[in-house]
Parts: structure tokens; sequence; C-alpha cells
């Protein structure tokens, strides 16, 4: 972990089930850490069409549906791949050491 980066703990990585979404604060902004296929991706809680959240969106096909009008990401990337959204959301990085999952954000 380089000098500057903020990591955030989001929980023990076997409380974490598949399908799973938990938010955590990094960067003084909201983010959601979603288990996807055995794999931990962490986005912005903003979406980018007009700010609401997407914590509690359903997931499938690698993207996450903002719970407002339906705009879909990507996970791995934070593109959008659905309208009314088109700019991409923010992405973290996560990291899992020792049974632990974490969010940075440099
Ligand atoms: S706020 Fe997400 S699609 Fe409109």
């Amino acid at each position: 972990m380089s000098e500057g980066t903020e990591r955030v703990r989001v929980g023990r990585e076997a409380e974490l089930p598949e399908g799973s979404q938990t938010e955590v604060t990094v960067g003084g902004q909201s983010v959601v850490v979603v288990r996807y296929e055995g794999e931990f991706y962490a986005l912005r809680n903003n979406c980018t069409h007009k700010d609401f959240p997407l914590l509690g969106g359903e997931v499938s096909d690698g993207r996450i549906t903002c719970t407002k009008h339906g705009a879909k990401f990507e996970l791995a990337t934070g593109k959008a791949k659905a309208l009314p959204a088109v700019k991409p959301v923010r992405i973290y990085r996560t990291v899992r050491e020792a049974g632990e999952v974490f969010v940075e954000a440099l």
C-alpha cells in the first residue's frame, strides 16, 4: 500500500457471502462493495444519472442496476452499460488479506 492510499475495512470474507452488498465510506464518499461470482467489486454508491444509490440494486451479468431508473454499471470497470446513465461510476480497488476484505482509494 503506497503512501497516501486510504484503506477501509469492509469485513471478514466469511461474513460477506456471495451476492452481499456492503456500504462503506471511503474518502468521505459512500461506496458499495458487491460480492459477485466470488470476487469483490467496489463502486461509488451514486448513480451518474441523478445520484440515486446503487446499493440494493439488482446484480446480474456482471452489472449492477441503479435503484431508481434502471441504469446499469459494469462491476469491474464502472462503465455505464444501459441508459439513462452515460458516464462511468468511480470504482475502487478491493484487497483480500488474511481473510479480511478492504477497499483502497488513491
Ligand atoms: S439515478 Fe440512476 S438511473 Fe437515474
